[in-house]
C-alpha cells in the first residue's frame, strides 16, 4: 500500500453534534493529539517515503489553535504539503477571520470550510463566508464543502476525499443513527462492493488520537503508536483484512454474509449496511473496529 496523504483528527471534540457527523463530532468526546504524537506521525509520514500532504481535522481543529498551529508549521518546515478542514466556527467576522487564519498564511495550500443545514441554519453561513473572504484575502487557497439532506437524491455521495461543492451523505457514524431513516432505501442484496473507499490503493488514510489507522472510519489498518506506519503499509494485505477483505469480496453484502451477521431487507446505502454490520462485529474485531469514539460508544 502505497499512502500520499495523511488526514490527521487532530481531536474528536467538536463545537458541534452535526448529525450527519461520520466521526461522532460533539463537545462531549475526548481524544486529543499532543504535539509530542503528532512529532511522531509527522516522523512516521517522512520516513514512509511516499507521503506529500498532511490534512488537520476532526472533530473540530480550531479548538486546539496553538497545537493545530505548530502541528502545521512542523508539517510545512518538514516539506509536506498542509490543509484543514474546519467548520469555521471561530469566524465571526472578516476582521476575526483574519486573526485566526494570518498566521496559517503560507504554510497551508488549501482550506476546506464546510457549511450546509447540518454544521448551521443557513447553506452559507456568516462564518464560512468570512473564513472564505479571509483565506481569499490572505492568499490561501479556500473552498466550501457542503453536504446534501437526505431527501436530496441529486447529490451523489463522494468517493475518497470530499471535493468541492455539494455532494451526497454517507450513511456511516452518526449518520447512520440519526439520518437513515429519512432517505429512500433499498435491498440488502445489492450493495455488494464499496462505492465510496478505494480499500485496495487507498492513497490516503486517517490518524486518530489513539494512534488508529482508519481506512475507512471506523475499520483500522494497525496502530501507529505500537507498529511503524511503514510496516502497516508494507503487510497490508486487502484480501486477508478481516473486515477489508469480505468488502472486497462482495461489500456489505458480503460481509453480513461471510460472518452470519442478521441484517434488515433494507439501507440506505452501502455504508449504512456496512456500519451497522460492524457494530454487531465489534466484540468479535475490537482491535479493527474501533475506537468507541467511532462508534458514538460514550466514555464511561
Ligand atoms: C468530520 S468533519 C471534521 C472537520 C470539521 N469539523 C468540519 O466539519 O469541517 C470533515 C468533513 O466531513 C464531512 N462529513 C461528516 N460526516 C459526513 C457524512 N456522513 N457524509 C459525508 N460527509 C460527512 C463534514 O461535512 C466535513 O465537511
Ligand atoms: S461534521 Fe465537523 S462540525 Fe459537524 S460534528 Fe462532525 S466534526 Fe463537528
Amino acid at each position: 500500500m502505497r499512502l500520499t496523504g495523511l488526514h490527521l483528527l487532530l481531536t474528536y471534540q467538536c463545537t458541534f453534534e452535526c448529525d450527519h457527523c461520520f466521526v461522532w463530532g460533539s463537545p462531549w468526546q475526548s481524544g486529543t493529539m499532543t504535539l509530542e504524537q503528532i512529532r511522531y506521525i509527522l516522523r512516521e509520514a517522512e520516513e514512509c517515503g511516499s507521503i506529500e500532504s498532511i490534512y488537520f481535522e476532526g472533530g473540530e481543529p480550531f479548538l486546539y489553535y496553538p497545537v493545530l498551529l505548530k502541528g502545521v508549521q512542523e508539517a510545512a518546515r518538514r516539506g509536506f504539503g498542509a490543509g484543514i478542514v474546519s467548520n469555521a466556527y471561530w469566524a465571526t467576522t472578516l476582521e476575526d477571520a483574519l486573526e485566526w487564519l494570518g498566521p496559517f498564511q503560507g504554510l497551508i495550500q488549501d482550506l476546506s470550510v464546510s457549511s450546509d443545514l447540518y454544521h448551521y441554519d443557513e447553506t452559507l453561513s456568516k462564518q464560512a463566508q468570512n473564513a472564505c473572504d479571509a483565506a481569499e484575502e490572505l492568499g490561501i487557497a479556500v473552498s466550501v464543502l457542503s453536504i446534501a439532506q437526505p431527501e436530496d437524491g441529486e447529490a451523489a455521495a463522494a468517493s475518497g476525499v470530499l471535493p468541492p461543492g455539494e455532494s451526497g451523505v454517507m450513511y456511516r457514524g452518526r449518520a447512520a443513527a440519526t439520518l437513515a431513516a429519512r432517505a429512500p432505501k433499498r435491498p440488502w442484496s445489492t450493495f455488494t462492493e464499496c462505492p465510496h473507499e478505494d480499500l485496495r490503493e487507498p492513497g490516503r488514510v486517517h490518524l486518530d488520537p489513539l494512534g488508529n489507522v482508519h481506512i475507512c472510519q471506523g475499520i483500522s489498518l494497525g496502530n501507529i503508536f505500537q507498529t511503524s506506519l511503514g510496516e502497516i503499509c508494507e503487510t497490508y494485505s486487502p484480501d486477508l483484512h478481516r473486515i477489508a477483505g469480505p468488502l472486497l469480496a462482495g461489500g456489505p453484502s458480503e460481509l453480513a454474509r461471510r460472518y452470519g451477521v442478521p441484517h434488515e431487507d433494507t439501507y440506505a446505502d452501502a455504508c449504512h449496511f456496512c456500519y451497522e454490520v460492524r457494530l454487531a462485529l465489534r466484540e468479535r474485531f475490537p482491535a479493527i473496529l474501533g475506537p468507541d469514539q467511532m462508534y458514538g460508544v460514550p466514555e464511561e
